[in-house]
């Protein structure tokens, strides 16, 4: 994902706009920042890009899926249904909500697969986080009509697929929330940073106060807000919002870029016995900041990805061995294992979590 091969004259002058003013933060400090809101400009840039009601940028992608969470009242005694094929972040927020990660099976996609999650919903189910991997997307409507019939809410991972859609409606809005993360290897990069965007006002404004110790950001001075709840610090500073802004413009570039190499690579590979490129239901909409394809075996899977890498062809993973996106080496998940007690600890749930059978 490469924003940061793209930094520029752009970047800098958003971010000499903030230093000229000195003020790093998003709140407040009106008169001092000369104008300059980066925090909302960035907000008001996705909200238009990506045609959704509300976006809230905040410090992190991992920070915006605990806030997802929060704003969908997850909490102790609840379970989560998400991928195993995802980042460590999913449960591991998930966890720290007092939840409990029910992991369910990826179809072709390499997505959540909507009969498997259907299966698996339970009256403790209140979400189901389905993770659009690798830059294209889920059975998105699919999943979206599993979790209307079963009243349970959805909330979309968009960290790696940002600008893809599912016939024209962008990815991470179809569900109650979606979030976005803009780290420093994602499709567009601010250092650190991270949203959550919503069609749904009460959604937002949860989100809106969770990221900032719950202050409801009413009046002109923070030290008379009111709380409705509590909150963490989950703000972004003006100076990541401000690469953010310069970022968002060059998406459409990027996106054309990928697109353009991976049409290259794909003609390239389609003749290649063996290969079988991952199901898009979409795509049209498929973000192409991966191509991912399908070998018969784990051997020539492995061994297709050494032989690449060893030929200098960078970038090239074979997911099953990779520890940050796929199961197989949780352990400190797996077992639950926390510097401190966990909700799901004091609930004595047996996770079930160490015997996970995910074939697919
Ligand atoms: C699928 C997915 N979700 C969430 C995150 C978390 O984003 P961040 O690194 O901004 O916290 C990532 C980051 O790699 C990710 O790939």
């Amino acid at each position: 994902m490469p924003g940061f091969e793209l930094i520029g004259e752009e970047e800098r002058k958003e971010v000499m706009d903030v230093l000229d003013t000195g003020v790093f933060m998003r709140y407040g400090f009106d008169a001092a920042r000369k104008g300059h809101w980066k925090a909302r400009q960035l907000e008001e840039a996705l909200q238009e890009r990506l045609n959704v009601r509300y976006a809230h940028v905040c410090s992190s992608g991992t920070a915006a899926v605990s806030s997802a969470l929060a704003a969908s009242g997850v909490g102790a005694g609840d379970e989560v249904i998400l991928p195993p094929f995802t980042f460590v972040a999913d449960p591991e927020a998930v966890l720290l909500a007092g939840a409990l990660p029910v992991f369910v099976d990826i179809d072709d996609t390499l997505c959540l697969d909507p009969q498997a999650v259907e299966q698996a919903i339970t009256p403790r189910t209140k979400a189901v986080l389905v993770v659009h991997m690798c830059g294209s997307m889920a059975r998105i409507d699919e999943l979206v009509e599993v979790c209307r019939r079963h009243e349970v809410t959805l909330i979309e991972d968009n960290a790696q697929a940002l600008g893809g859609t599912f016939h024209g409606k962008s990815l991470g809005t179809f569900g109650e929330a979606g979030i976005l993360s803009f780290d420093y290897v994602k499709t567009i990069t601010c250092g650190e940073g991270g949203a959550v965007i919503t069609d749904d006002p009460r959604v937002y404004e949860i989100v809106d106060a969770f990221t900032d110790h719950g202050h409801d950001h009413r009046g002109k001075d923070r030290g008379a807000d009111e709380h409705e709840h509590i909150g963490a610090n989950f703000r972004i500073s003006e100076l990541n919002a401000a690469v953010g802004v310069a970022q968002l413009r060059k998406l459409d570039r990027i996106l054309e870029i990928q697109r353009n190499n991976q049409r290259f690579f794909i003609e390239g590979l389609a003749d290649l016995p063996h290969v079988r490129f991952r199901a898009a239901p979409d795509p049209e909409g498929d973000s192409a900041t991966f191509l991912t394809f399908f070998l018969p075996s784990e051997e020539e899977a492995r061994e297709a990805a050494r032989k690449l890498a060893a030929a200098r062809v960078d970038g090239c993973f074979y997911w099953y061995d990779n520890n940050w996106h796929y199961h197989r080496k949780w352990d400190h998940i797996k077992q639950l294992r926390s510097p401190g007690l966990l909700a799901v600890h004091k609930a004595g749930w047996l996770s079930g979590l160490t015997d996970l059978n995910m074939p697919r």
